[in-house]
């Protein structure tokens, strides 16, 4: 088995389920006996094992649970803030025209945001340190046909695809997902 893939399988191993994970990627690094690979790697370089570290720490950390410890919420046993942004277009959007052809509902200005929209402002926030998303439009998307329910007990499939896309991307970018199942905005 390769080094990396060991790394992983028993770092997600040990991380569990409840989102308490202290010091598990320094304490499996240190754990690796300095011969356990033969030939040009043995012993690793520490450079070569630091590597590692904060990938692996990343990967734990958006598979982990927050958990809630008294009146604070930790997430791999460090405290968690719900810091973040509303970018409540992440199921619809209403701020761009789309390119022609493509889903559009003009007494609305309703649209479909592209994938890579999506894509960016995860990778935007995450730069910039947030760690949510609000998104309205994730779970109330009713009453135009570009909606998840044009009608009532009409279920549009074609909204669940950018909708997808954002629960998939805010996993890939550790950033967790407040979705509204009710507003009284609109
Ligand atoms: C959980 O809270 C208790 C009581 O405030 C504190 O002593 C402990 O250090 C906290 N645990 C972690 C992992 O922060
Ligand atoms: C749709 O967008 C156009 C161009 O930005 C704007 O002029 C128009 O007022 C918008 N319509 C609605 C319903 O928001």
């Amino acid at each position: 088995m390769k080094l990396s893939a060991a790394l992983f399988a028993s770092a997600a191993a040990a991380a569990g389920v409840n989102g308490s994970t202290p010091s598990i990627v320094e304490s499996l690094l240190s754990s690796i006996p300095s011969n356990v690979v033969k030939g040009p790697f043995n012993p690793f370089p520490t450079q070569f094992i630091n590597s590692y570290k904060a990938p692996i720490q990343a990967i734990l950390e958006r598979n982990a649970y927050v958990a809630r410890n008294g009146s604070e919420l930790l997430l791999s046993g460090t405290r968690w803030t719900a810091a973040g942004a509303n970018v409540y277009w992440l199921g619809l959007d209403e701020n761009v025209q789309p390119a022609a052809g493509q889903p559009f509902y003009a007494p609305y200005n309703a649209s479909y945001p592209t994938k890579g929209r999506i894509t960016e402002i995860m990778n935007t926030l995450q730069v910039l340190g947030g760690r949510t998303i609000r998104s309205q439009t994730l779970g109330v998307s009713v009453g135009n046909p570009l909606s998840v329910m044009p009608k009532l007990g009409e279920v549009n499939e074609q909204a669940f695809d950018t909708i997808d896309w954002a629960v998939y991307q805010a996993r890939q970018h550790g950033i967790r997902v407040f979705a509204p199942l009710v507003s009284r905005e609109w």
